[in-house]
């Protein structure tokens, strides 16, 4: 997509807008078309934040209710048919998990683009919208890349953009509807000109082409094929899934065209990511699916993989609506969120390519894969692939101190000169002064040059 010599300066750019502090930052558009949606109020961007003030005072009962159905929701979380035909539950979705969804998507498009995996068109089916998240999240991050690749003198032209946003229920449809529809206006009302401007336009375009079709998946295979698609989404849908809309989602997925991009994400609960995992290894083992992300293919032992719990986190920074719901949430409800927790990001993925060749990748010794990390007193613990390795899963400890480059989701290190034991079936790879930890060098190590 961008030439070796601008990819870096691109990326750190690109992470530095839309990951402020490793904090994840809710888009201005996307927030404003929020309080359109919800409150039918239009925020004109001076004195954006105390016009933003004035609305959540003036609609205090409003989120009052809100916050009640979210506190009501934690008792017993249960995606039913029944809650999405409630629009106090999808206005609920809308305030709680849409904001984090969104940054969840752009975190994944990120890596993508990272990865060299996004080509010049950009045919997506989403499948469970929701309430729009996939498709505003990738439009926005699209217009934040454009914007950082014009600052750079990039050229950036992903134009074929086409959007197919399906769901079982009426009402998550007419929602994303408005959702877009109000997310359009922002784009359309900002004063956004020249090269970013014309892009606007292209966004703008696709927004109006967006086909919404109502299909049920659990009774019905999709038929993806007709649509050609580039990249297919199901964020949060599958654990909400029977086991016959698995295998219609399985069989509808076996026949896109090779080179189609799929993306699954569920939240990073233990059960969550490991169905995603039980999941990802049905269609990693059907011999048609390439894993892109963090998964090695070519293994020949899989057996970590279905207990894998395959969860990562980010910070977000929480916007003024999030922030506001939640203190008025019950005693309990309210221990999950602190002005200060910085893990509110919490999901698992798997990303696929289609092809009809899997790709067998080379071993290579005391190479592994980093999925995550936490961290404990003395060190932090770097979690990674167990696949292949003979064990049940793998760490790496890091104690503090020990600098190593910084990795991302997926990413490859070869760690020499570090000592290994077990405990309790985990492999533990200990760095200590000695180690060396080796990733694929980077072009630009810096944000800005002079200071690499
Ligand atoms: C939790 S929401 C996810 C929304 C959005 N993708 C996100 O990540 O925020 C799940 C969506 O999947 C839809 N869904 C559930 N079962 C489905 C099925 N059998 N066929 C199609 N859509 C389904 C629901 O109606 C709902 O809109």
């Amino acid at each position: 997509m961008f030439q070796d010599s601008q990819k870096q300066k691109i990326i750190d750019t690109l992470t530095n807008l839309l990951v402020p502090g490793g904090k994840y930052k809710f888009s201005p558009y996307i927030e404003l078309a929020q309080y359109k949606v919800l409150f039918d109020e239009v925020v004109d961007s001076s004195k954006r934040r105390e016009q933003l003030k004035k609305i959540i005072k003036k609609h205090g009962s409003r989120i009052e209710s809100i916050a009640n159905k979210i506190s009501e929701f934690f008792l017993k979380k249960e995606f039913t048919r029944e809650k999405y035909a409630d629009p106090l539950f999808l206005d609920t979705y809308f305030v709680h998990y849409f904001p984090v969804n969104v940054c969840k998507m752009q975190h994944m498009m990120l890596e993508l683009l990272q990865q060299d995996a996004i080509g010049e068109s950009l045919r997506i089916v989403d499948i469970g919208v929701g309430t729009g998240t996939t498709a505003v999240a990738i439009l926005d991050f699209l217009l934040a890349t454009k914007t950082v690749a014009v600052m750079n003198g990039a050229p950036f032209d992903i134009r074929d953009i086409k959007i197919i946003c399906v769901d079982v229920n009426e009402n998550p449809l007419s929602y994303s509807k408005r959702v877009l529809e109000a997310y359009r206006e922002q784009l359309n009302s900002s004063s956004l000109d020249g090269e970013i401007g014309d892009y606007k336009k292209i966004l703008i375009d696709c927004i109006d082409s967006i086909k919404y079709v109502k299909h049920d998946i659990n009774s019905l295979d999709l038929n993806l094929m007709d649509n050609n698609p580039d990249l297919v989404i199901a964020s949060n849908v599958l654990n909400e899934l029977t086991d016959n809309g698995k295998n219609n989602l399985y069989r509808s997925l076996n026949s896109l065209h090779d080179g189609t991009l799929i993306i699954l994400a569920e939240p990073g609960s233990k059960t969550a990511s490991q169905n995603l995992m039980y999941f990802r290894k049905r269609l990693s083992s059907s011999g048609k699916f390439s894993s892109f992300s963090p998964c090695v293919d070519g293994v020949a032992d899989h057996s970590s993989c279905s207990s894998c719990w395959n969860r990562r986190s980010k910070g977000f920074n929480q916007p003024l609506l999030y922030m506001e719901t939640h203190k008025l949430l019950d005693e309990e409800s309210k221990k999950r969120f602190t002005e200060q927790d910085n893990d509110l990001l919490s999901w698992s993925s798997a990303i696929f390519r289609k092809s009809s060749r899997s790709v067998q990748e080379p071993q290579v010794e005391n190479e592994y894969r980093f999925i995550s990390s936490y961290t404990l007193r003395d060190y932090e613990v770097l979690k990674c692939c167990a696949a292949g390795s003979g064990h049940s899963s793998l760490e790496v400890h890091r104690p503090y101190g020990i600098e190593i480059p910084p990795l991302f989701y997926g990413q490859k290190m070869v760690i020499t000169d570090a000592k290994k034991e077990v405990n309790s079936g985990t492999l533990v790879v200990k760095l200590d002064t000695n180690s060396c930890v080796k990733t694929k060098q980077r072009e630009k190590e810096a944000f800005f040059d002079s200071y690499s």
